[in-house]
């Protein structure tokens, strides 16, 4: 895994926006996988600066990690919302080229299936955007979530429940399941950068980069992936034990960049 460690969440932000803008520049029908929730707003804010900028995302698509169940896509909540205020708008995709699963589906496991089929259809994902629950999950890829799971129904945590009560006006309104990638669909992207900011995420940071890889700690599942970047504030990377060595490699591939900068 390639650790990052950087003073605060706009460096976090600036940092995985750059990641994708160098994707999309290199390849324009870039396939990007989206997050939800409040680590990625800044990434998506210096992407869409960058947009206003000249970069071209008319032929980048995009595909959501998950959506809440029973959820009308018009609910100011449902990730069909959140997605087109927080990505499709401000970065100005396509919005027939950007995908979220159905959790309004009357079979679910038939929408589950058809998002699996839509991903492959558009060549799989080049890079996907996750961050992290605070008890490790990825997408809503649960503490014990199998490590080969698909797209598929899930139940939300009790803590995922409550963590996320305050996008709710009340904290029953927060759905009890959910569909999502599943973290081999995450494992299958080609390149995934997850960024975490402020210390509620340190001890899943830790967990997922420098524990075991196991089902009680999702995320650990990235330490398979070949391609693999965790983007963290300070306060996110308190309690690394290899915080150094971080920084210290992420010295050295500054320095590589910037002399190739002047060849
Ligand atoms: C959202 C998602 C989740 C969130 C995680 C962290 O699509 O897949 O894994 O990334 O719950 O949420 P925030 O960023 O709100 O702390």
């Amino acid at each position: 895994m390639e650790v990052v460690i950087l003073a605060d969440e706009r460096e976090v932000g600036a940092f995985a926006a750059g990641r994708i803008a160098s994707m999309i520049d290199k390849h324009p029908a870039t396939v990007l996988g989206v997050a939800t929730g409040s680590s990625p707003q800044q990434t998506y804010r210096v992407l869409a600066e960058q947009v206003d900028a000249g970069l071209d995302v008319s032929r980048v698509s995009a595909f959501a990690l998950d959506e809440y169940v029973g959820l009308s896509r018009d609910h100011p909540q449902s990730y069909h919302q959140v997605i087109a205020e927080t990505v499709t708008e401000p970065l100005g995709l396509d919005p027939s080229r950007v995908h979220v699963p159905d959790g309004m589906a009357l079979d679910l496991d038939a929408a589950c299936a058809d998002y699996e089929d839509r991903i492959a259809a558009a060549g799989g994902i080049d890079l996907q955007l996750l961050g992290i629950g605070a008890n490790g999950h990825i997408g809503f890829n649960e503490p014990t979530s199998s490590l080969a799971s698909r797209t598929r129904v899930k139940t939300l945590t009790a803590r995922t429940r409550a963590d996320n009560a305050r996008f709710f006006d009340d904290p029953d309104q927060v759905p009890r399941q959910c569909l999502t990638q599943g973290l081999a669909t995450i494992l299958d992207a080609h390149t995934t950068v997850l960024v975490a900011t402020g210390t509620a995420k340190a001890r899943a940071i830790a967990r997922i980069v420098e524990g075991p890889v196991q089902a009680l700690w999702p995320g650990s599942v990235l330490q398979l992936h070949r391609r693999a970047t965790v983007v963290v504030d300070e306060a996110a990377a308190a309690e690394l034990e290899l915080a150094d060595y971080y920084r210290y490699t992420d010295s050295q591939r500054r320095l590589r960049e910037a002399e190739r900068r002047t060849d």
